[in-house]
């Protein structure tokens, strides 16, 4: 799954989720406009778009930005150290139990992740910022289209869970694009490092296994949310 999803973030393809990601990251600590900054992927895994994140922060000295990933899994984070720039911190643990001080972070990024809005709350200061990125409901519907009979058009995740804990959502940007895949190993990758591995049909397996191309849509949402002043 690791190595999976490494190889298929190395060809760029997503490249507009982390572009995305770094310009909306760099506006929010603009706007906090802080001596200095602590960011967080909350569920990193293999670094990639830590990396990138990492990289056009880069470009912006002045944010002072410190940067941290973390991820549940020991094998994400032993592949993420290899990329990973020395000065970030990264560790093995849970969004259940971040090892951060009381209000350290000023945004925290979660990417197809899994957040704890309770546990995340305490960890920032009043008026810090969670990004999200979640699937939209066309994300890779031609993989879908070919592995499934019926392709449901899922919804990103509902918020009740972060407005229970004090943050109210400030931005909704949705995020399209094209991309081509092949050979057939890297489109056995992307299958791999979804979901949808595990509930794809056997006749949906066997169909995308005789592709060696894929013309595919990749279709998510970037949703801001600000944790409350009081
Ligand atoms: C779908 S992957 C996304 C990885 C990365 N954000 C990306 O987009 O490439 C979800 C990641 O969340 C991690 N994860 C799952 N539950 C977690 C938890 N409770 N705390 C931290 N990480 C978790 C998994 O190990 C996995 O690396």
């Amino acid at each position: 799954m690791v190595a999976a999803r490494s190889r298929v973030l190395a060809t760029g393809a997503f490249r507009p989720i982390s572009d995305a990601i770094a310009t909306q990251t760099i506006a929010l600590l603009k706007l906090a406009g802080k001596r200095s900054c602590a960011v967080l992927d909350a569920g990193c895994g293999e670094g990639s778009y830590l990396h990138a994140l990492a990289s056009a922060l880069a470009a912006h000295p002045e944010l002072e930005a410190r940067l941290a990933g973390i991820d549940i899994s020991k094998w994400a984070i032993q592949s993420a150290t290899k990329r990973a720039a020395t000065a970030t911190f990264l560790a093995v643990a849970s969004n259940r139990h971040l090892p951060f001080r009381k209000e350290k972070l000023d945004v925290i990024v979660s990417l197809f992740g899994f957040p704890l809005w309770d546990a995340f709350a305490p960890t920032q200061p009043p008026c810090a910022h969670v990004l999200l990125v979640d699937p939209a409901p066309d994300h890779l519907k031609e993989l879908r289209t070919i592995i499934y009979r019926n392709v449901r058009k899922t919804q990103p995740p509902r918020l009740d869970a972060a407005l229970a804990s004090g943050y109210r959502q400030a931005d909704e940007q949705r995020i399209t694009f094209s991309f081509d895949l092949e050979p057939a190993t890297l489109i056995a990758d992307l299958l791999t490092m979804t979901p949808h591995a595990h509930r794809a049909t056997a006749e949906g397996r066997a169909t995308l296994a005789t592709k060696t191309r894929l013309a595919l849509t990749g279709d998510v949402v970037m949703r801001t949310l600000v944790k409350s002043a009081a």
